[in-house]
């Protein structure tokens, strides 16, 4: 059956949605033109990346009052700042004045104030308008609402996570059904607290596919047997093709009983983390918190992937691997064991979501899905549902 997706449509692209027949006719694919058009790429950034929640760099990087970083998100010039009671401000990086920007280092503190270097127009570490030189010249009207323009920020999971939307909906909103729907009510972030964990060690891959496509392959374990050899040794689950994130039971996976921890290798790199019970500290799950985050939580570390798109075939993913300060503190601590695992199993995603990139530019490309990778039709769903919407933020 073929059916026209009118939720594409207005991106200006000609698609054509097919639904497979049989088991999963609900699951939409999309057309090669989803993965590598640059018209849908600048549609999702002004309807998906424009107007979520995402989460962009670890809170431990603002460490005091007057700290910033200097980022970039959906073609948006961000400052983020932690103001002076500790909290976490996104202002966008354009003096009120004549739209200069106001400042070019990637990182580092503005003290009391932040300073336009054109005409020394200052704002407050909110982004309120403090001084400008003769502004008692100005008319009424000229000086009126000349605060820095905002977008919504806050701090979850040892993460600040950014909304460009400078009215949305508070991040639980957007996280609370993704949760609800992969651990079904139990609090499993609760017990690894990525709060109080440190960065350990940190792989930036640069991915040539489109953002989509690695979501999908996220989203299955049906390629696990025969991409991740050494994945399936530590998690013996996965040889059935099914992972964690899908399914179809809502628990974690056990490690292999010759395991002692989540490793190339298979030795424990740190004792367990504090909030485990007996249980979980055999334990591996996954959670994907779409359209930025993938979280992997093992017996004594956390695994967070923050993917960014950069263009419609061409993505970032950036990789923490996070321990517990105490066991980074101990004499001989070394991450490279677990950190070779998940390192070993993303450049073999990465290398067959390229592949899939490619086949993207034949006119017969098509997907089929098996019941394995049913979740890539919540993301489709999740993803029409966002291109779906009118408007973006109008103020940012
Ligand atoms: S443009 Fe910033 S002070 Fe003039
Ligand atoms: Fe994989």
């Amino acid at each position: 059956m073929t059916v026209a997706h009118d939720r594409w449509q207005a991106t200006g692209v000609p698609f054509t949605f097919i639904s497979s027949a049989g088991g999963l006719s609900m699951v939409l694919q999309w057309p090669g033109a989803a993965y590598r058009s640059s018209e849908v790429f600048d549609t999702e950034q002004e309807r998906i990346f424009r107007s979520t929640w995402l989460c962009v760099s670890r809170s431990a990087r603002l460490p005091g009052p007057g700290s910033f970083l200097n980022i970039e998100i959906a073609g948006e010039n961000i400052l983020l700042v932690r103001n002076r009671e500790g909290e976490v401000r996104a202002l966008l990086n354009l003096c009120r004045h004549r739209g200069s920007l106001m400042c070019t280092e990637t990182e580092g503190n503005f003290g009391r104030s932040i300073r336009c270097p054109y005409h020394s127009w200052t704002y407050s570490l909110d982004g309120q308008l403090l001084s400008a030189p003769y502004i008692a010249e100005l008319s009424p009207e000229a000086r009126e609402d000349r605060d820095l323009y905002t977008a919504s920020a806050t701090e979850w999971l040892g993460y600040i996570w950014v909304n460009l939307d400078p009215h949305a909906e508070p991040l639980a909103s957007q996280m609370a059904p993704l949760l609800e729907a992969r651990f079904d009510g139990e609090d499993v972030l609760a017990k690894y607290d990525t709060a109080s964990l440190d960065v350990a060690h940190t792989v930036v891959y640069d991915v040539a596919a489109n953002w989509k496509l690695i979501f999908e392959n996220f989203c299955e374990c049906y390629h696990c047997p025969t991409m991740h050899p050494e994945l399936c040794a530590a998690v013996p689950q996965f040889r059935t093709g099914y992972g964690t994130v899908s399914g179809p039971a809502r628990q974690g996976a056990e490690l292999a009983a010759d395991f002692s921890g989540f490793s190339l290798t298979g030795a424990a790199t740190a004792d367990p983390l504090p909030g485990l019970d007996a249980a979980d500290e055999r334990m591996f799950y996954g959670v994907l918190l779409w359209p930025s985050v993938s979280l992997n939580f093992t017996p004594d570390h956390v695994l967070c992937m923050r993917v960014e798109p950069l263009a419609a075939d061409r993505t970032r993913v950036v990789a923490e691997w996070l321990f517990h300060p105490d066991a980074m503190a101990q004499p001989g601590f070394d991450p490279a064991d677990a950190v070779k695992l998940f390192d070993v199993t993303n450049r073999q995603d990465f290398e067959v979501i390229e592949l899939v990139q490619r086949g993207t530019r034949s006119r017969r490309f098509e997907q089929v899905y098996s019941p394995h990778e049913h979740l890539i039709g919540q993301f489709h769903e999740w993803v029409d549902d966002a291109m779906a919407a009118t408007a973006g933020p109008t103020e940012v």
